[in-house]
């Protein structure tokens, strides 16, 4: 007799959509995120428009991506951007001081990232400089990528060849400000972010600028109610928040090379987004109970040792099926929190920790994220179905965790789509879904698993861990039973 667990998804009219701006991704200049990765310079040999990589544009546009954060991370803080713009040879050099120290030409810059977002169908989102830049400096940025009117700034714009402004909606105000971006206590960030974002924009804010504060570290819930006490809500479009998966900053262990211990310590982390997203989510309500204020998860992932023989500063790392887990269940965990969280990035996007894509001179591979991101797309802007669920429980050492993460949307076109990720390395668990109140009568299915949790795609073997057609399931008088393998991630679509 199988155990099984009852999921219970509800037709809710009123429930809030999934905001696509969740399925956001991360490009800093840092390893061979930007430079060795998405540009390699058009006299590269690699196909590539404008010295952005094809296959990489291709990969991307596949997953539908509705925004890219750039230049930073902890970069932004440290960028000038009048120095990425007009003829690449008269560029200044930069040193990345945070990023292994290595000096960047500044060949890639404003344009060259602009036109990429136009090129990816996707919408950019600048992260400002405030740690070391000025007010002047960002409202010069604002102004150089906004106006359509004569100004210094769209002169200077039209004479570097773009004629049209771009009209970037979502702005970064710096980066980590109680770390890299400037050491601040809150209390100083909310002060300078109330300066900085005044001058972004005018009296009406016209554009329509959605402004990101810097946010907290993961439970610096201080950080957050402090934000949302002294800033005034017109000039706030989102709070951020970081949350990385690692077990250890000092030990954080092999991205391949990792025991059941490790596995269960980092889906400790990955789950702990419930309850970050929950309690920063609560103190928003307070200041603003209508939810007009985002809560923008704009670093997410998983973060291990870099591969060996690597430089230590450039975070590559491989992603296994863990990350596979991580993401699906972060991911859900984020559809169900979509009346406040509207907005995530995961870190990041090409070479740098938890990548979708990965590189090798003329070699791309995408990685089990890039996979998960792809069966998860269907969600962007579908309406969520909230789900209840007692979950079963992944035992480890006397610990647990609850084995089954979900979360279901309904598209425009009438089409259920139900997410579900068997964080358990052992066990299989089998759920039972009531299809009568959906009005669903067929489904079909797709996994990403694969036979060790340790698995991955490699330049060699490159199509290992791809979605396959999912079988494992059985409807009767109404009632889907779905047998979720252990370490798998699963779309569902029902109609
Ligand atoms: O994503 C890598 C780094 O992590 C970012 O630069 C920084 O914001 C964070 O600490």
């Amino acid at each position: 007799q199988k155990e099984t667990t009852v999921l219970t998804i509800k037709n809710t009219p009123n429930a809030p959509t999934i905001n696509k701006n969740i399925y956001g991704h991360f490009a800093e200049h840092l390893g061979r995120c930007i430079y060795g990765g998405f540009f390699v310079g058009d006299t590269s040999k690699i196909p590539n428009t404008a010295g952005v990589r094809n296959d990489i544009i291709d990969a991307l546009k596949k997953l539908k991506i509705p925004n890219l954060r750039w230049p930073g991370g902890c970069f932004a803080d440290t960028y000038h951007w009048k120095d990425g713009i007009g003829p690449k040879e008269n560029r200044p050099t930069i040193v990345n001081q945070w990023w292994g120290g290595v000096t960047e030409d500044n060949s890639f810059g404003t344009h060259d990232f602009l036109n990429l977002c136009e090129l990816l169908g996707t919408e950019p989102y600048l992260a400002g400089n405030m740690g070391s830049g000025t007010v002047q400096e960002l409202a010069d940025w604002v102004q150089y990528v906004n106006f359509g009117g004569k100004s210094p700034m769209s002169d200077l714009r039209v004479k570097n060849g773009k004629k049209e402004p771009w009209k970037v909606k979502i702005w970064g105000v710096g980066n980590e400000a109680w770390g890299c971006g400037g050491n601040m206590t809150a209390d100083y960030y909310a002060g300078e972010y109330r300066k900085y974002a005044t001058f972004m924009s005018d009296w009406s804010n016209t554009g329509g600028l959605m402004r990101v504060a810097s946010g907290a570290n993961s439970t610096d819930y201080n950080w957050t109610e402090t934000l949302m006490k002294n800033i005034p809500a017109n000039m706030l479009g989102g709070v951020a928040l970081h949350h990385y998966s690692v077990i250890d900053w000092n030990k954080k262990g092999d991205a391949v090379d990792f025991t059941e211990e490790i596995y269960f310590k980092t889906m400790q982390q990955a789950l702990k987004m419930e309850e970050l997203v929950t309690k920063h989510s609560a103190i928003m309500d307070k200041y603003d109970p209508n939810k007009k204020i985002a809560l923008v998860v704009d670093e997410w992932g998983g973060w291990y040792e870099v591969e060996k023989g690597s430089n230590p500063g450039f975070l590559y790392q491989q992603n296994t099926m863990r990350d596979a887990v991580l993401a699906g269940a972060t991911l859900n965990i984020f559809n169900n929190h979509a009346e406040r969280v509207r907005m995530a990035n995961l870190a990041q996007c090409v070479n740098v920790l938890q990548a979708v894509i990965l590189t090798d001179k003329a070699k791309m591979i995408l990685t089990p994220t890039y996979y998960v991101m792809q069966l998860y797309s269907v969600h962007q802007d579908a309406q969520l179905l909230p789900i209840t669920i007692k979950s079963p429980l992944y035992t480890y050492n006397g610990e647990t965790l609850p084995a089954i993460s979900a979360s279901a949307s309904k598209d425009k076109m009438g089409l259920v789509h139900i997410s579900v990720v068997n964080v358990d390395s052992k066990k299989q668990n089998t759920l039972e879904i009531d299809l009568n109140e959906l009005g669903i009568k067929s489904i079909s299915g797709q996994i990403i698993a694969s036979s060790k949790l340790q698995d991955f795609n490699s330049f060699d073997n490159p199509t290992k861990i791809q979605p396959v057609a999912f079988k494992g399931f059985e409807i009767k008088k109404g009632k889907l039973t779905v047998t979720v393998p252990p370490f798998s991630v699963l779309m569902l679509e029902g109609k």
